[in-house]
């Protein structure tokens, strides 16, 4: 995914936007750009690298002057990270510029149709073609052009757009990727995030798809296609602006890290009244739970795994069969979902293409969807029937550790109620799992106090070239979880296993030093996973345990992490506090870039 901003007023707009840029790099990496008016001409500069790069060149933006202008920082899907790749792109007579979240999907078409009609190109770009389409339908009014411009292109798209002949005002408008507008005084704003713009405004739009923004330094207007204005509801952020700084911490991962106890805290506080789960956000009534079929949980990465965790607790809790599936493969495997039932999305982002393109799949089928996202106003969200928010706030590193947690206590909540709707579980059961759920932010901060046994042992591991990590169960649903954090931050090659399946081929990758990190929280399963771990301590492997206070890995591991005991519904949420903080340490070891990770971006807003 990428980022984009856009600013008007009276202060100088190429600092600022810079600035805003600043809190969007998360979003993508690899290139940046701003392009300003300034005595009715566009000035663009744009500069590959990070976002310093643009910065040197432009001296923080002071070399550029002018008060209307937008800004992008790019995280590349068609052309490398370059600087005439970068945006904004400009048409050829330079009387527009245009920055882009999302993918042109029909580019190729556009593009040879244009370059038919004469228009030259100097990017791979998909986004160019949007800056050569204005110049090809504006005839004098910018608003036509645009909706000339947008019943042609298909895919995704925030846009901010700047044309010359417009100095005092610019227009943006968003499908499937989010955008959201600040309004200030004397001075308005657009951003592909609220982070952004925070500085200067908590007053904020939430745009929805197909609405056009005409932007001036005193007023912003919204209209839909039909180019009739559309009442907006100002929405007001209630997080500061240091829930997206770094506040004295080395990276954001670790502030996030940190975190996780309020995070927790802050998702459970508003859906616990009286001893009872209050799901607000939720229209399913019992009787829509009694008649559901079946479950599917769809979602990328981590909040994949956060799925996989949902699976064995849905079922355990409700005896409702749950199907988990990684979304890109639930596009294309023409799954059998009825109307009767329940297709769960979980997102941190609610941009990510793949997640969003299962929605409508599953919406295809008629089948009913909820998603638990951390974005309010997000495409995911807004696609959905049901929205479930994790109250993280927001998260910047790239390897996701507060969202994550955040996903599994909302899974916890929605199959406790569940359960409870359909008398699977006793009002005993139901009490207990409300007190337990209640002591979970205390259990995740007592957990979080050991991190100088894991920071001692990512010192002794931070050199080897593949580890694996093994669990039965809800360990095995935190194993891959575990697996992803190192791999994406410290760019050591890992690989998690069902602790019962690794005999069955993969154990002959297993030497001598092998490094295997062995989850065995769960009772029941305590000694079968330690019999795995036999197996693979006899074939020369070094074993770091992880389990709770309740059993010993003395001569069983080689190391143990131990964690407190919980209800066993809920360890996953203990577990792999250890893990994220071994893959952070580890990658510092290692001088990685903990918050931006190499080829990575927070959202991956492509196929
Ligand atoms: C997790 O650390 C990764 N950044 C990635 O796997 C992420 O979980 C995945 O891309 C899904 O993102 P989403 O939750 O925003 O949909």
């Amino acid at each position: 995914m990428c980022g984009i901003v856009g600013y008007i007023g009276s202060e100088q707009a190429a600092p600022i936007l810079l600035e805003g840029l600043e809190k969007l790099e998360y979003r993508g990496y690899d290139s940046a750009g701003i392009a300003v008016i300034n005595n009715g001409e566009i000035n663009a500069r744009k500069a590959k690298g990070r976002l310093s790069v643009l910065k040197e060149k432009t001296n923080s933006g002071k070399d550029v002057p002018g008060v209307t202008g937008i800004g992008h920082t790019r995280w590349a899907t068609h052309g490398e990270p370059s600087d005439v790749n970068s945006h904004p792109h400009l048409s050829n007579s330079g009387r527009f510029a245009v920055v882009h979240n999302g993918i042109i999907e029909n580019y190729m078409a556009l593009k040879n149709r244009l370059i038919s009609k004469g228009f030259e190109f100097t990017s791979e770009t998909d986004t160019e073609v949007i800056a050569h389409l204005f110049e090809y339908y504006y005839k004098g009014d910018i608003m036509d052009a645009m909706i000339k411009v947008i019943d042609r292109v298909e895919g995704s798209y925030a846009l901010g757009v700047l044309c010359s002949d417009y100095p005092d005002s610019f227009i943006a408008v968003r499908k499937a990727s989010p955008l959201i507008v600040g309004l200030g005084s004397g001075e308005n704003f657009i951003a592909s995030d609220v982070t952004a713009i925070l500085k200067h405004t908590r007053d904020i739009y939430y745009i929805e798809d197909n609405e056009i923004v005409v932007l001036t330094k005193d007023d912003v207007k919204v209209y839909n296609i039909d180019k009739e204005e559309v009442e907006k509801e100002v929405s007001t952020v209630d997080w500061d602006v240091s829930a997206a700084e770094k506040g004295g911490y080395e990276h954001f991962m670790i502030k996030e890290i940190e975190e996780q106890p309020k995070a927790i805290r802050a998702t459970i506080s508003p859906r616990l009244k009286d001893g009872r789960i209050v799901l607000d956000d939720v229209s399913l009534t019992k009787d829509d739970i009694k008649g559901l079929r079946k479950i599917f949980i769809v979602a990328c990465g981590s909040a994949y795994h956060v799925g996989v965790v949902g699976k064995y607790i849905i079922e355990k809790m409700c005896r409702i069969p749950v199907e988990t599936v990684i979304a890109s493969e639930f596009r294309y495997c023409d799954p059998i979902v009825t109307k009767d039932d329940l297709v769960i999305v979980i997102s941190q982002s609610g941009e990510t293409a793949d997640s969003l393109e299962a929605l409508k799949v599953a919406k295809d089928h008629g089948a009913r969807v909820l998603s638990i996202v951390n974005v309010v106003g997000s495409a995911i969200a807004n696609a959905s029937d049901d929205v479930i928010y994790t109250w993280a706030g927001p998260e910047i590193a790239v390897a996701t550790t507060k969202a994550y947690s955040t996903q599994l206590t909302v899974m916890y909540m929605l199959s406790i109620y569940m359960a409870d709707k359909l008398s699977t579980i006793t009002s005993g059961q139901y009490k207990q799992y409300i007190d337990d759920l209640e002591k979970l932010p205390e259990l995740v901060a007592e957990t979080l106090k050991n991190k100088d046994q894991i920071a001692y042992l990512a010192s002794k591991f931070y050199n080897c070239h593949s580890i694996f990590f093994i669990g039965r169960n809800l360990d095995y649903a935190v194993s891959l979880e575990g697996s992803l954090k190192l791999k994406e931050i410290s760019y050591i090659h890992s690989e998690a296993y069902a602790a019962g399946e690794l005999k069955h081929g993969t154990i002959s990758l297993i030497e001598d030093g092998t490094l295997v990190i062995a989850l065995a929280t769960g009772k029941e399963l305590f000694d079968k996973t330690v019999s795995n771990i036999k197996e693979v301590t006899t074939r020369g492997a070094v074993v770091l345990g992880l389990t709770t206070e309740e059993h010993s890995m003395t001569g069983i591991a080689d190391y143990t992490i131990t964690i407190p005991a919980a209800n066993p519904m809920f360890l996953p949420s203990l577990s792999v506090i250890p893990l994220q903080l071994f893959g952070y340490y580890v990658a510092a070891q290692k001088g990685c870039d903990i918050d931006k990770p190499r080829n990575l971006a927070k959202s991956v807003t492509v196929e």
